[in-house]
Parts: C-alpha cells; structure tokens; sequence
C-alpha cells in the first residue's frame, strides 16, 4: 500500500514537532542513552539524505523507520521524511532510490547490491549498514526485521555520538538468548528493585496503562535485548491462572513492535496451585498433560511467547526433589510442551541447600552448582538452557567464574548476571558493573587445557552448543530514570552492548554511553568514563576485597556493612574470620574439595598459595592474618589500606563531579551530586566498620595508625547534651565506638561543644542515622548562628525500610567552608518525629521487640546522631 504525500507531509511535520518537543521536556532521566539531543556539529552528516523508505511492512520495520525519523529529524535538526511499505513488486526489483535511506530485506540486499559485497547471510538477528555518498544513499537491510530495528539503533547511535557513518557494517549478535530478567510481583513489588515500583503490575494485576512498559521495550530493542522475563523468579504461585494470562498477553503486544519476546518464571507446584491436582511430580502424566495444555493455552494469547524461567529447589521453593526427581526431569517436561512452539526453558543452575551446616567445614555452597548439575548433563532437551550465575554464591562485589560453565559440555548455559545492583549499592553507588561482567566473561576456564573463555562457552561456541546466551535481572520502576542513580542505566546499557557482542572493549562500550547520555563535551566524556571504568574497582575496595564477598548484611538488606551477618547460620556465605585468620578453605588438600571442580589448570592455580591470586585468595583459603600477599604487604594491612584508598576513590567523585557543574544539565547535576556525596559518607561507614572489626578481631595495629583512631571525631555520646540518651548501635561495628544517642523528647534535644580548632576554615560532617521512616530535623550552629539545617527524609532503597541504626541506615551530611576559631561553642540540635502513626504503623509490622521503646529498633524516628567530624578545609570528606 502507497501513502499519500499528505499523509507523509502531515507524519512529518507530527514528527519534527516530537522531537522539538521532546528536547523542552525536563532531563528526568527517562529518555535514558536515547535522549536525541541536537548534536553540535550537524554538518558532518550534510550528505545523510532526509528522506527514509522502507520497503518491509512488518510492524519492527515500521519502527525501525519511525525511530529514525524521529531520531534523525531531533539529532541533525532537519525535517526527514518517511515514506513506509514501499514493496518491491510496486516498484520493481532493482529499485534502490539514490538520495535516500533505504531500508529493504538482506536477502534482497544479497541478490541486488554485490558491488557492495554483503557476504553471506549471518544470522536471523544480524544486520547490515552500507553508506555511498555518491549517490547519496544509505542502504539498511537485516536478516530479520527484527535486525532492521537494531540497525536503525546502530545508525542512530553512531550520529548522537558523532562518530562518522562506516562505509559498510556489519554486526551479528554473540547468541540467540540476551534476556532481561524482572523480578516483579503481581502486587507491585520488586524483589531486589531499588527504584520504585513495577512497571508491569500493581494490585495483583497487570498495568492498566502500559506506556512504561513499551518505552522499556524500547529501550532494550535500542541495545539488542530480545527479550524479558517480567516476573519474579521466586513466582506468585497463582501466576498461571487463565485470567493471569490473559493480561500478561497486553504485555506481550507493547512488547512485540521492539522484537522483544515476553517470558515468565513459573513456580513448578502450578499444576496443584493452578491445576488443582494433588501432585506436581514431573513424571506424572496428570502434570505432563497439564503443563502441555497451559503452553498451549499461553501461545493461543502470546504466539512470540519466549518460554520460562524456573528456580526451583532453592531457597524455600519447592522443585521435583520433593519426587525424588532431578532438574532434568522437570526441565524436560516443560521443554516438550515448550519446544513446538519454539519456546525455550531456561531452569536456573541457583540450586542449593540454605540450611548448611556452619559447624561442618567441609560444607560449602559453592559446591552446589556442580554437584547438583554436572551429572545431568547430556539429560535436558535441546530446549533447556541452565542458567548460571557467573559466580558460585550471589553476585558478590567479586567472586571466581562458577565451575559449573565448564562442567556441562552437552547442554545449553546462559550466563545470568545482575544489573540491579543488589549486593553493589543498590544504585545508591556508582557501580559500572560491565567492567566485573567482562572480567568473567574473558575467563579462560582451560577445559581439556584448551582455551575455552567463559564468553565462547555460553554463547555455546566451546561445546558447539546450538543456543544460550545472556541473562541479566534488571528490575526498573517507576522512578522515571528507571534504575535511580543517573549512572545506573550505563549497566543496563554495558549489559545489551557486551551480550551482543562480548569482545566490545570496555572503553568503547562506557564513551558511547556516556555521550549519548550526558553530551558529546570532551571534558565531560573523560570525566564520566573514567569514573565509571574504575568504579568497579572502587567499590570492591571498601566494601570486600581479596575475595571476601561483600561483607554486607546477607540477613536482610544486602546494602550497608554487615559483617558477621555472614556468618554461624545455614546460609553459607561465610568467610570464616576468627582471631587467627581468615577465609574460606576450599583446597582440596585441606578444605571442602570445591577448588577441585574447575578444570585441571584452574584448580592448580587457585589451590596453591603462589599461584592464587591476591583478589580472590580468601574465597579460597584461610589464612592467618599477617600472611604475605603477592603485593608484598600482610593480608590485615591490604585489608586496611584497600578500604582507605576506596573510601578517599569514592569521596572524589563528588569535586570530580563538581568540576563539571556548567556542562550539565541542573535536574541531573543536582541529584547526581547527592548521590556522590551520599556515596562518599557510606563508603566511610564500611571503611570504618570493616577496619574496625579486623582490627578488634585480629588484635593488629594499622601500620599507618589510622585505625581506631579519630582525631578529627567527636563521639555524640562524649558531647553535653541537652536531652539526647545513649544507645547502642548494633552491630557495634556499624557506629562509631559502638554507640549512638537518641532523643525521645517532642521538643528537641542539643549536642554542644566547645572546640579548640586553630583559627581557619574547615568540613563538618555530622553523621546521624535516618532510619528510613519519620523525618527527624537536624540544625547545626557555631556560636548559636545556624550554618545548616536538613531533614532526614531517606526513604530508599525502598524494598525493605529498615528500622535500625546500623550500616543501612549510618548517613552523612557534610557542611563545607565553615570558618572556625579556638573557643567556638557548636551546637547540633535533633527534633525527632514522633508521630504517633509510626509507632503504631510499627507496632502493627511486629517490629516493637521485646526490649521496648527506648531500643533497636526504633518505632519512631529519634533524631539518632553517631558523631561530629571537623576536618580541614577542603573538597574531601574529612578523613
Ligand atoms: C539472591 C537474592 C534473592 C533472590 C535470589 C535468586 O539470593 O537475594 O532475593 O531471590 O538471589 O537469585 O533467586
């Protein structure tokens, strides 16, 4: 069908004024890397033809076509004009019109175009880009339509970057698979999702407005994702209802435009929780029967559906154990109802016992990848993929690649990392997790001593697999920059980028992200990517390094420092600190046997002490805490000087930022800034808690002196106070010297002292606990002049508001420039929210305990303060 050219005129001029319109909104954030900022030097696309045909009149042409005209028209400032469904039959077969961007079919690109050598097919998904000046044409073409939306992505991103249009290009993803995984209720909420709630569901239900939904799905096409499991794996258990169904099907339709195939994790009890049978064994023909039909059902409302995720077994979820059945027999069942539709199962390799002995030393969770899988392989249909997480315990800050991905040579694996940022500061810190991602995926395993990277195994090219791929949970909400922290989308983004091709170099990946996001300003570009390429780095520094995991709270939260959180419990992600050492021993010589499931190479280098390296030693081995690293200096002083230098890392990201004050815009400068500040002050409370427990347990001095010793500090507790009680902070480690004050009193309680500083200008960093409900007030003043007053208002990360002082809830603020003399009188006064709905709202939760009002944990909000820092003038948090 030909269009009118009123009607192309009149989706013109609609178009030019989008993107017009789009560059008055706000930089919220929501627009993400696909901003369309006019770029500043247009001329160097001055040949680029303002006119797009596209011959395809499937719906991912269509947007491929309006994603570039609306792109092409906001990027260069110019009207392009779209002319769509241009069928070859209407035209003839040799049609190509010169002045033009073409978008036409790789097969008939092949017949058409050999001047242009546009080899062999590639692949469904690939695409090819060709660019001739002369005749002032753009020729697009993809295997698959699918293909022409992520060559139009491609082009897009080449302009916004203004980088110059190649010649010829041509690009195939690394796998079949690259899923994003969401792990949202029907309810609404998101396990382990740190900015707002779902964009899928609220109220038991699917969105009544799906507008997010499809931006998203944007968004992921933009960087080669394909598809999106939207459901928590740990599944509501009635997720498979027919009525379910039927909303989830409105999901699959905003999705399918972008080539995005909707999946779902199921719980494998549905066929008695949905079924109603009095079984869910997988071998019972009742149940075999029963998952065929409810497949069948799905592809009736979805005929792109993309297939299931299953956890099963694992942390509280029941799985065919229960039958005395293995993972490959509930696989397959599912598969063979999935397979004629093409549908896929991916049954995650997260299987493992969370009530583990901690007395036995030769337990270890690690082991349980293997030991629960590598006997099943060769067992799964083909269309099984064993979803693995990239290290044997939970997406620690660091942990060695699972030995697992060598283990199965006969069955498909996907990798599964995680862009939220669960154990990695919940996108509170800026952590660039692609550089840890790549890391793992350029890991030679040396299966049978041959090369063998992690990144060929499950892109299934070592065991010549014909599927597999990349799987990252993700969980975006409402926040309308979708992960919370400005930097946080450079993940998802790094995440798409390194799935379709994990040979991207780093540098590349974070330099295009960081222009389309923030500009094509030089200054800018080198300050962001360089924070980014070593935020990684950063953050393992403060928080665990030499292989300890996170030392965070696993009982909870899995934000602030925790440390013995980890330990005495069935969990299993213990490190095994005690007064002689540290670490956990998994020789095979001496400890659990788990370092003999890597490959022969792997196993040698990690099992000796002089082959192991420094940042992964502790997961490895126990080892007395003035043992002598690769580095030259002993474990406890590594330990010490590593949380110094991240700490001080993290502080400079804020003067780092500041410098660029004048190139960004206010909304993102702005929250960004509170964020590396917030940042720089928790990065202090795990240096000091960690420090301070290996000091206490390892009875060593810092070398340097710094540990325990605060002279910049004054302890609340040890300040007149007017009102305000002392507490206990539990765990001791996580306030300073262990304590805290509270004030219980509605009129307000005071903190004095007088100081004996030298004349001069000097930081003042209160930190205080916000407590994540109530809003307290804070007031500071030298010499009864207020120089600050805020609110502790926090009300994030918001999945789990916690109700304790501890390493969650420790903040600081910092007030800069403060002009100090010997004599001054400084005075802190906390008004604390008592609202009577907090303490019931409380009450009601069970969160009262038997101790009573006055201890942990808090039912209102008391204006907690730790202590009073007074450094010297400066851009850096006082140390
Ligand atoms: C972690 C995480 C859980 C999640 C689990 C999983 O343990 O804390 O919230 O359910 O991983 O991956 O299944």
């Amino acid at each position: 069908m030909r269009c009118s050219s009123v009607w192309f005129k009149s989706v013109a001029g609609l178009a030019l004024l989008f993107a017009l319109s789009m560059n008055a909104h706000a930089e919220d954030g929501s627009a993400a890397w696909l901003r369309y900022v006019p770029i500043s030097h247009p001329e160097i696309y001055k040949d680029l033809p303002s006119r797009i045909v596209i011959d395809g009149d499937s719906v991912s042409d269509h947007m491929a076509g309006v994603e570039l005209q609306r792109g092409l028209t906001s990027l260069l400032g110019r009207n392009f004009t779209l002319e769509e469904n241009r069928p070859m039959h209407t035209v003839g077969d040799l049609w190509l019109p010169n002045n033009a961007i073409v978008v036409r079919s790789f097969e008939w690109a092949q017949h058409h175009i050999t001047a242009d050598r546009v080899g062999p097919p590639p692949g469904p998904e690939s695409y090819y880009i060709s660019w001739n000046e002369q005749p002032g044409r753009l020729f697009i073409a993809g295997e698959h339509p699918t293909g022409d939306l992520f060559a139009a992505f491609h082009l897009l991103e080449e302009v916004a970057a203004q980088q110059p249009i190649p010649r010829t290009y041509r690009s195939t993803p690394s796998a079949p698979v690259r899923w994003v995984d969401e792990w949202d209720n029907l309810n609404g909420t998101i396990e382990r999702g740190y900015a707002g709630p779902s964009i899928f569901f609220e109220n038991g239900h699917v969105r009544q407005v799906l507008t997010r939904a499809g931006e998203y799905a944007r968004l992921l096409a933009s960087v080669g994702i394909n598809g999106c499991n939207v459901n928590n794996v740990n599944a509501d258990l009635d997720l498979l209802t027919t009525e379910h169904l039927k909303e989830f099907a409105r999901i699959g339709d905003v999705f399918r435009p972008w080539g995005v195939k909707l999946a779902l994790s199921v719980d494998l009890t549905s066929p008695q929780t949905v079924g109603g049978l009095d079984t869910f064994d997988p071998l019972d023909p009742k149940v075999t029967a029963w998952w065929q039909k409810k497949v069948d059902e799905i592809y009736t409302l979805i005929p792109d559906f993309g297939g299931f995720t299953v956890k099963a077994d694992s942390e509280g979820r029941k799985g065919p154990s229960q039958y005395g059945r293995t993972p490959a027999d509930a696989a397959n069942v599912l598969a063979r109802a999935l397979a004629p539709h093409h549908g896929v199962v991916l049954y995650r390799g997260f299987v493992y016992n969370n009530h583990l002995d901690w007395h036995d030393l030769k337990a270890d969770r690690a082991r349980a990848g293997v030991d629960n899988f590598a006997s099943l392989d060769g067992k799964f249909e083909k269309n099984v993929i064993i979803q693995i997480k990239e290290g044997p315990i939970d997406f620690q800050a660091r942990e060695p690649i699972s030995p697992l991905f060598a283990a199965l040579r006969h069955t498909p694996q996907a990798i599964e990392v995680q862009t939220t940022q669960e154990y990695t500061g919940q996108q509170r810190h800026m952590v660039w997790l692609p550089s840890m991602w790549k890391w793992v995926l350029d890991t030679d395993m040396r299966v049978d001593g041959r090369p063998s990277p992690v990144k060929e195994i499950v892109t299934g090219k070592t065991f010549n697999q014909p599927t597999g791929g990349f799987v990252s949970v993700v969980n975006v909400g409402m926040e309308p920059n979708w992960l919370h922290h400005p930097m946080a989308m450079a993940n998802l983004y790094g995440y798409g980028k390194l799935a379709w091709n994990p040979d991207e170099p780093l540098e590349k990946i974070i330099d295009t992200w960081t222009r389309l996001t923030w500009g094509n300003d030089p200054q800018v570009d080198r300050t962001i990517d360089a924070m980014q390429l070593k935020s990684w780095d950063v953050y393992e520094s403060y928080t665990g390094p030499n292989g300890m995991g996170t030392l965070t709270n696993i009982l909870g939260y899995h934000f602030g420092p925790g440390i013995e959180s980890a330990e005495r419990n069935g969990w299993g992600q213990w490190f095994r600190g005690d007064k002689d050492g540290v670490g956990m021993d998994r020789t095979v010589a001496t400890g659990t046997g788990y370092i003999g499931q890597y490959p022969k190479e792997l196993a040698e280098r990690y099992e000796s002490l002089a082959t192991c390296p420094d940042d992964l030693l502790l997961f490895f081995h126990h080892v007395p805490y003035d043992y002598k690293l690769h580095s030259g200096k002993t474990l406890v002083q590594s330990i010490y000087d590593s949380h110094y230098e991240g700490a001080l890392a993290a502080a400079e990201y804020v003067p780092q930022w500041e410098s660029l004050k004048d190139k960004i815009d206010p909304e993102r400068y702005e929250k960004t800034h509170a964020l590396f500040e917030y940042q720089a002050g928790h990065a202090i409370v795990w240096r000091d808690a960690i420090n301070n427990w290996f000091h206490h347990i390892s009875g060593i001095d810092d070398a340097l002196g710094r540990v325990g010793h605060d002279p910049n500090r004054i302890e609340a507790e040890a300040m007149k106070t007017g009102g305000y009680q002392t507490v206990d902070v539990v765990p001791w480690e996580t306030g300073s010297a262990g304590k805290a004050v509270e004030c219980h009193d509605a009129k307000g309680c005071t903190l004095t002292t007088t100081l004996e500083k030298l004349a001069g200008t000097y930081d003042i960093a209160v930190q205080y606990f916000d407590i994540w409900r109530g809003v307290s007030t804070y007031t500071l003043s030298v010499n009864g002049a207020e120089i600050s007053t805020w609110k502790s208002d926090d009300t994030l990360p918001p999945a789990q508001p916690d109700p304790r002082l501890d390493g969650q809830t420790s903040t600081r603020r910092t007030i800069r420039h403060v002009a100090l003399k010997p004599g001054d009188v400084l005075e802190l006064k906390g008004l604390p929210d008592l609202r009577l709905e907090l303490f019931h709202g409380a009450q009601a939760a069970g969160l009262m305990g038997a101790q009573g009002l006055r201890m942990q944990p808090n039912l209102q909000e008391y204006a907690p303060v730790d202590y009073i820092e007074i450094g010297p003038d400066g851009p850096i948090t006082p140390q």
